[in-house]
């Protein structure tokens, strides 16, 4: 989704804009710019396409005289929403008077009313984006006073966006503001950065301030002054960032994705491990406790993509072991669903990021309706993480490819270790279980390094089937809901068509679509179904399927009835489904590189979805 940066101190700010921008390039984007004071005048370059395009672009025209030198300036990766991706809808705007120029992440809704009222006052639009509305608007209001006018604008904008905003008669400073769409500040030895997201600025700072909901900050290369929705002035917390940049590069592989794979043992055990205290599982909940969990009658899960598949796994688990009525949402339904909540249920939200809109506002939902509000969050002081009632962290690091592998699996095991845990609370389950499943828990790491080690099968497979046409995943109980995220993989970075069907339910319609060498991708690990979804498989190979199969190294499955069969470690009671998302993460990544996609970036997709 879009990225913001912006740069004020003593060098030149377009390189530092240009760089900054090279590291959100991860959230997706279609084209770029950035914006400079000089001799208070702004001037703005940009372009559709890559930075690289960017870049050209500023070192083309600095030959040709026309520089972009500065000290204070913004940037822009857009993700197209009001208007196609060309030059001239991307950002940085500017306002007809040139005095103001804005970049913006999000999405203003009564920009059409806004745009009528604008061009009754004479302005006139160049470009078909909502940001526009927000530049001219600033501008109509300005009459010398920058922070006045933005104040002014924004209480007419309805939606939720994030600015980054200068002013060409003030080169000394940037103001920034927040609602719904996150923003950060970085703070360093005289200059200032604002940001999207932590690793545009990580080789200049570790200090960061995050900006909270509707807070405006006024930065000059000195200071950073953050003032709340009442205009006072208030004060942040600095926070210091642990993680190096080391983190956000590829440390030698040749995707972020495969690195996130390969990284998946270690984000197991970073997660596990500091919730098991003396043989038992310690969530290290602050504001929900044991007794609120007893309390419960229903539980909700929101969440969207893959952390909605991992809600789907949830659910199931808490059901069967917590036996606690639980449903799994998608949270751009749910908020417009009038859902059935109150102070009696638990909603537990899922994110990687923390900051997906619709899972934010479904989860403001749920606490308007009284509801307790539990998260599983990845990025430490994000807003999901934030407004909740309580968070338990996945320590997965930050994730670069937009297609999520570790968090993934990081939310998996914390949703084991929270229907556990519920369940030991409600005297569902006793020690005994408990300390069964944190054993297994303990292994899995090992296992999955075992799985890792032998990808060279998976690649192999990926380079027989990546000429596909359309794959069909399936599986029983909690290996359909791995299913739903191996297709999910699999049509996010190879582009090839694909569904996930419950095994059982493909002979009710979509088997017709099953021909000679269609691909079906079988998952058959939940033991207690194995019998029925071999009986399924065999229905697929008798229609003239190609069948991989993924099962338990204890059970076997015939060469007439799947043509290739992973076999993932056995020996569990509770966890097993968890290691076969191993295989269906690398299938979708050699299958796309086989394929010559753009894996870290497919097209169209954004890491961070902030609109709704
Ligand atoms: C899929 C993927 C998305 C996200 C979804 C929610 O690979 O990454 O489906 O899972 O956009 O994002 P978060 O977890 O940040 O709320």
């Amino acid at each position: 989704m879009c990225g913001i940066v912006g740069y004020i101190g003593n060098k030149q700010a377009s390189p530092i804009l240009l760089d900054a921008l090279e590291k959100l390039e991860y959230r997706g984007y279609d084209s770029a710019g950035i914006a400079v004071i000089d001799n208070n005048k702004i001037n703005i370059k940009k372009c559709i396409g890559k930075i690289e395009n960017l870049r050209s672009l500023v070192a083309n025209d600095e030959k040709n005289g026309s520089h972009i030198y500065g000290n204070v300036g913004i940037g822009h990766t857009r993700w197209a929403t009001h208007g196609k991706p060309s030059d001239v809808n991307s950002h940085p705007h500017i306002s007809q008077s040139g005095m103001v120029a804005v970049v913006h992440n999000g999405i203003v809704e009564n920009y059409m009313e806004l745009r009528t009222f604008l061009e009754s006052k004479g302005y006139k639009f160049v470009s078909d984006t909502d940001t526009e509305i927000i530049v001219q608007l600033i501008d109509f209001y300005y009459t010398g006073d920058p922070v006045a006018a933005v104040r002014q604008a924004i209480s007419r904008l309805s939606g939720s966006y994030a600015l980054g905003i200068m002013f060409a008669d003030y080169p000394w400073q940037l103001i920034a503001f927040r609602k719904g769409s996150p923003l950060i500040i970085g703070l360093s030895d005289g200059e200032n950065y604002i940001a999207s997201d932590i690793p545009a600025i990580l080789e200049h700072t570790k200090k960061i301030i995050r900006l909270g909901e509707q807070e405006l900050a006024v930065i000059t290369s000195e200071s950073v002054s953050v003032f709340n929705s009442f205009g006072e002035r208030i004060h942040k917390e600095v926070q210091e960032i642990t993680w190096n940049i080391d983190a956000a590069q590829k440390g030698g592989y040749e995707h972020f994705m495969i690195k996130e794979i390969m990284e998946q043992p270690t984000v197991i055990k970073n997660t596990v491990s500091p919730r098991i205290s003396a043989s038992a599982i310690d969530l290290g909940l602050k504001n929900i406790t044991d007794k609120d969990f007893r309390r419960i009658t229903n539980v909700v899960i929101v969440a969207c993509g893959s952390a909605y598949h991992v809600g789907v796994v949830a659910k199931m688990l808490i059901e069967k072991y917590a036996r606690i009525p639980a449903r799994a949402e998608i949270a751009s339904e749910f908020r417009y669903s009038d859902p059935m909540v109150n102070e009696n249920t638990l909603t537990i939200v899922i994110s990687q990021s923390g900051e997906t809109i619709d899972t934010q506002y479904a989860m403001r939902e749920a606490k308007s309706k009284g509801s307790k509000t539990l998260s599983i969050v990845n990025v430490v002081g994000s807003s999901i993480a934030s407004e909740s009632d309580d968070v338990i962290y996945t320590w997965a690091g930050t994730e670069i490819a937009v297609a999520t592998t570790k968090a993934y699996s990081a939310q998996l095991a914390v949703s084991y270790l929270l229907a556990f845990h519920i369940a030991k609370c409600r005297g569902c389950i006793g020690e005994k279980e408990e300390q069964e499943l944190i054993s297994e828990l303990e292994r899995i790491p090992d296992d999955i390094e075992k799985l890792l080690e032998g990808k060279n099968q998976i690649q192999f497979m990926a380079s027989k089937y990546f000429n596909a046409q359309s794959i069909f995943f399936i599986g029983r109980n909690i290996d359909h809901a791995l299913a739903l995220e191996g297709s999910l993989k699999l049509k996010e970075v190879s582009y090839i068509h694909s569904e996930a069907y419950a095994a059982g339910e493909l002979k009710h319609g979509t088997i017709s679509l099953i021909e000679d060498g269609t691909l079906v991708v079988a998952l058959a690990t939940y033991m207690p179904l194995f019998e029925k979804t071999v009986s399924n498989i065999k229905e697929v190979k008798a229609r003239g399927a190609q069948v991989i199969a993924i099962t338990s190294d204890n059970t076997s499955i015939p060469e007439d009835v799947a043509d290739n069969v992973v076999y993932i470690p056995s020996g569990y009671k509770y966890i097993e489904p968890m290691l076969s998302i191993i295989p269906l993460q690398l299938f979708a990544y050699y299958v796309a590189a086989n394929r010559g996609c753009d894996i870290d970036k497919p097209r169209n997709l954004a890491k961070s979805v902030t609109v709704e």
